[in-house]
């Protein structure tokens, strides 16, 4: 059972755990615990966590091996399965690039997903699978928080 209490603190199991403050790798706040990674995003509305639990349920089985499984999800939150991967910015150039445009970037365009680049939010699994783990902002997500700006 999971609980948000505040944005850097959830209750796992009637345990309280301490989540990393966002910093240069990250704009959620994160705890790894158990195999389980518990992503906080801020408390609006718009920048809701539910795109990844959206994204996770629609995808084609084929899909399905290059995203991190989302397990779970509140308001605010995600949790999703704690992958071991090698992340995109520590491949060689050349390779991140290959292997974007063959496979990462097609399957942000057919699901609107908008934050991959060839060094960003997706990496390679040991056994040579790209595995995207943030698919968190979208297209109809950016075009809602733009059109408020444009307010
Ligand atoms: N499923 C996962 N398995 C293992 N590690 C993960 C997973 N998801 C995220 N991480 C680690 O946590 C970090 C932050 O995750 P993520 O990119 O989803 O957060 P974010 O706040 O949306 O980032 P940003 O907005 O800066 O792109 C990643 O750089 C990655 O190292
Ligand atoms: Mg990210």
């Amino acid at each position: 059972m999971v609980t948000l209490i505040n944005h850097d603190k959830l209750e796992i199991d009637g345990k309280v755990f301490q989540t990393s403050e966002p910093g240069e790798d990250s704009s959620r706040n994160i705890l790894i615990h158990d195999g389980v990674v518990y992503k906080i995003g801020c408390d609006d509305p718009d920048l809701s966590q539910d795109a990844e639990w959206l994204i996770w349920g629609v995808l084609s089985e084929q899909d399905k091996k290059y995203f991190a499984p989302v397990l779970e999800h509140g308001k605010n939150w995600v949790a999703m399965v704690y992958v071991e991967f090698t992340d995109s910015f520590d491949l060689p150039e050349r390779e991140a690039m290959e292997i974007y445009d063959k496979i990462i970037a097609p399957l942000a365009k057919k699901y609107g997903i908008i934050d991959l680049d060839y060094g960003k939010n997706w990496g390679l699994r040991q056994d040579g699978t790209p595995v995207i783990y943030d698919y968190g902002i979208v297209e109809w997500q950016y075009k809602k928080l733009y059109l408020n700006c444009l307010r």
